[in-house]
């Protein structure tokens, strides 16, 4: 069984991190970007090198196969793959680990002429981080779009997704043909580090992903009076950012009101007009909320609304709430999550069963195939931040394991 190179992984990741490289370290690499440009060309060009055939569906997610010759066509592939998008200054790790340890097992396996008895595809889905749609490329594979639902997303800058898909020279209505059927995927597994500090605390270099958390978002939108900063009294105003921050500072209260895995947060806020001499007649909140278990992440929503509700009247505001998306959890395929952990301890790494509290396009994709995860350590369990950080030695071990586990599923 061949091994990974973490030389060449690790000038991947350090090359890649190029590409968006932001002053402080991080990356900001939106899909469809520049940053998103060149790290495609990038890819195809590596892809061509090690011999590797390149598609991109219509939306934009990437496909590299890995044929196995004298199977019969139509053999449905093994998977693995991640994202190459990033947060806005978000780290170097997420979603990239996951990419291009897939390009590297994908070129072992041609390398080394290792035998299959089904091919392997590296998945790299557009856009996991939602600044156009949460989960847009592993969505899209599980569904297909229509036209109009398109034409109605916007991404994180108010840009639509149509313009900047055209904007890549591709083809819109192609991106309403993407999804592919059930059973056409054999399994899919995917690398990522943790983000969280569970692994590092216990000392276990692997973590077999249990399942991954629900996850939810929406707008919340305050509304009030515009009125002068300096001739308004202050009894007299409805402030709308008064109620937005009212509630914000309640919202501690509101997870724990409902479990003690219960997460909220608002990373987005927009006030308008947005003058500093103006009191804000709007105050709209992007809201991230999570929990592992779907009624509870239900509650979640209604305990923020009731709240919101509440700091609106204290505030003498109006308040609007939209849903935009609900996710629900979702467990691991049982037999890849004890695949993962033979996997590891065949390689005498310590592992531990744990859920994840980040989303992952590998909530998509259990739909559709029997789906599995391996964490790494997070140094600090910092992400989403240039701070991310994992050791180049669990980046090999967790490259390994990916390797030998798409072995197994593509020889079994
Ligand atoms: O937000 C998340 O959990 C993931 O990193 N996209
Ligand atoms: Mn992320
Ligand atoms: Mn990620």
């Amino acid at each position: 069984m061949p091994t990974v190179s973490l030389d060449r992984l690790r000038r991947d990741l350090e090359h890649v991190a190029g590409y968006g490289a932001t002053a402080s370290g991080g990356v900001g690499r939106t899909s469809f970007s520049a940053a998103d440009r060149q790290v495609r060309a990038w890819l195809a060009d590596e892809c061509a090198k090690a011999g590797l055939t390149l598609r991109t569906d219509g939306i934009g997610n990437v496909f590299i196969r890995v044929e196995a010759p004298g199977v019969p066509t139509g053999t449905a592939p093994v998977w693995t793959g991640s994202h190459l998008d990033s947060v806005p200054e978000g780290g170097r790790f997420d979603g990239a680990l996951g990419s291009l340890a897939a390009l590297e097992v994908a070129r072992r396996l041609v390398e080394d002429d290792v035998p299959l008895r089904r091919p392997v595809e590296v998945v790299v889905f557009v856009d996991e981080e939602g600044s156009y749609h949460h989960l847009l490329g592993s969505t899209a594979i599980t569904r297909d779009f229509t036209a109009g639902e398109l034409a109605e997303v916007r991404g994180r800058d108010g840009d639509r997704l149509v313009e900047a898909l055209a904007a890549m020279g591709w083809d819109v209505d192609a991106a309403t043909r993407t999804a592919v059927r059930p059973g056409d995927v054999h399994a899919y597994v995917e690398l990522h580090i943790e983000q969280g500090s569970v692994l590092e605390t216990a000392g276990a270099r692997i973590g077999v992903v249990t399942a991954i958390v629900g996850l939810g978002g929406g707008q919340l939108e305050f509304r009030g009076r515009q009125d002068h900063a300096g001739t308004t009294p202050m009894p007299l105003r409805r402030d709308a950012l008064r109620g937005a921050g009212d509630l914000l500072a309640r919202l501690p209260e509101v997870a724990r009101s409902v479990s003690d895995t219960a997460v909220v947060t608002c990373g987005i806020l927009h006030v308008e007009p947005g003058g500093a001499n103006v009191v804000p007649g709007l105050a709209r909140l992007q809201l991230d909320f999570r929990d592992p278990d779907r009624e509870r992440l239900l509650q979640l929503e209604e305990a923020i609304v009731a709240a919101a509700r509440e700091a609106a009247e204290r505030h003498d505001l109006q308040v609007d709430y939209t849903r935009e998306s609900i996710t629900d959890p979702v467990p691991m395929d049982p037999r890849l999550q004890d695949l993962v952990e033979t996997t590891a301890a065949a390689q005498g790494m310590q592992t531990l069963r744990m859920a994840s509290g980040a989303g992952h396009d590998a909530q998509n994709m259990a739909r559709l195939a029997p789906t599995g995860m391996i964490f790494v350590p997070s140094v600090q369990g910092r992400s989403h931040s240039p701070a991310e950080l994992t050791a180049w030695e669990d980046i090999e071990a967790g490259a390994n394991v990916l390797l030998a586990m798409v072995h197994t599923l593509a020889t079994q």
